[in-house]
């Protein structure tokens, strides 16, 4: 993570594009990190194309009229949400009654239909349902058909996956017979999903099976900017209760990763809480979950507890200039937006100044 320096991908393909680096045999310049602005009619049409018929195939969720890379490539940014562990039960269920999983997740969905740029996608890395019965996943899918973007969906422990694709279909390209893995290949940014579940377990495992699909995903675009979303979280967390039953395989997982440099970003869930770790010459992290979170007691790193902090989306917004960024969002009411002018004096939110600054 080198300072201002432009990611290693960008930085290819720039001198690639520039003739001072050649193209490798299996390397492409990488259109997506061109310019948006100077994406040829072409590309915008593959593209464009590409974003409807994924729509179509998008998870059972109405399906938005807007081509989304349109959106993408004229604000010159991709904004990939990403919630975690909405931990959803049929009415009434433990956890409804307990945290009010179905409120918070109205909640969350609510927040990103607000944010003034809307994402252009919408992940949602694991523990959508906390049994894995299809009616619970029939009320996961209604409580988020107010996003008008498409939205993703990956199992993680709590999770079914062959519920979970009885009601959300095949999702995105590439899928991998018997897990729910698949490549989202029509924005800046390439998607790729990764399946952690194992049955009747709260520990996770990439199998080789899982982890040779991966390798050959990877290997099909090495310079384009990747983003790899999973459940478990490949890194030991200092969390005891969570450690004891981690990722098996993330050993062989971190080894694949570390020969993609364009890997951006690997981002989970699972854990109920914001962190950030060094992993195979990446970045990866976990993002809170829309409802409860764990209560971080480092003194005793053996207990399990939750509290109700506010809960928490990330957005990892890539632009040509930054490269990929993730912010920290949360989800609630927090009083009055203020615009604060340049000499530093704060106004009502409603004068809004022209020339106000941030
Ligand atoms: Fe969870
Ligand atoms: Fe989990």
């Amino acid at each position: 993570m080198g300072g201002n320096a432009p990611p290693l991908a960008h930085r290819q393909n720039r001198e690639r594009l520039t003739g001072k680096l050649p193209n490798g045999d299996r390397e492409e310049p990488c259109k997506c990190s061109l310019p948006l602005w100077r994406l040829t009619n072409r590309i915008q049409r593959t593209a464009l194309r590409a974003a409807a018929d994924t729509a179509r195939s998008t998870v059972g969720l109405e399906t938005p009229q807007a081509p989304f890379s349109q959106t993408c490539i004229r604000r010159g940014a991709m904004i990939i949400a990403q919630i975690s562990d909405s931990h959803i039960t049929q009415v009434g269920g433990n956890a409804d009654r307990q945290y009010a999983t179905a409120t918070h997740l109205q909640r969350a969905v609510a927040h990103l239909t607000r944010l003034p740029a809307p994402p252009d996608v919408v992940l949602v890395t694991g523990d959508c349902v906390d049994s894995g019965s299809v009616p619970e996943y029939e009320r996961f899918r209604d409580l988020l058909r107010p996003l008008t973007m498409p939205v993703y969906v990956i199992p993680g422990n709590h999770d079914d996956r062959v519920h979970l694709r009885a009601v959300f279909g095949t999702q995105g390209a590439q899928p991998m017979a018997g897990f729910v893995q698949y490549v989202l290949d029509e924005w800046p940014i390439r998607l790729i999903a990764l399946d952690t579940n194992v049955p009747g377990h709260h520990a996770g495992s990439l199998c080789a099976e899982r982890l040779r699909w991966l390798e050959e995903r990877l290997s099909e675009a090495p310079a384009r900017p990747t983003v790899i979303f999973l459940h478990h979280p490949p890194f030991p967390t200092g969390l005891q209760g969570f450690d004891q039953r981690g990722l098996e395989g993330a050993e062989a997982f971190g080894a694949i990763v570390a020969r993609y440099p364009n890997v951006e970003r690997v981002v989970a869930g699972h854990i109920h809480c914001a962190t950030q770790r060094r992993f195979a010459g990446t970045l990866a992290l976990t993002c809170p979950s829309t409802a409860y979170q764990m209560f971080l007691d480092l003194q005793r790193v053996e207990r399990l507890a939750v509290v109700m902090e506010p809960p928490a989306c990330l957005l990892h917004v890539w632009r040509e200039t930054t490269g990929l960024v993730t912010y920290t969002s949360l989800i609630g009411e927090y009083g009055p937006v203020t615009e604060i002018r340049e000499e530093g004096k704060s106004l009502p939110q409603t004068e809004r100044p022209e020339d106000a600054v941030v």
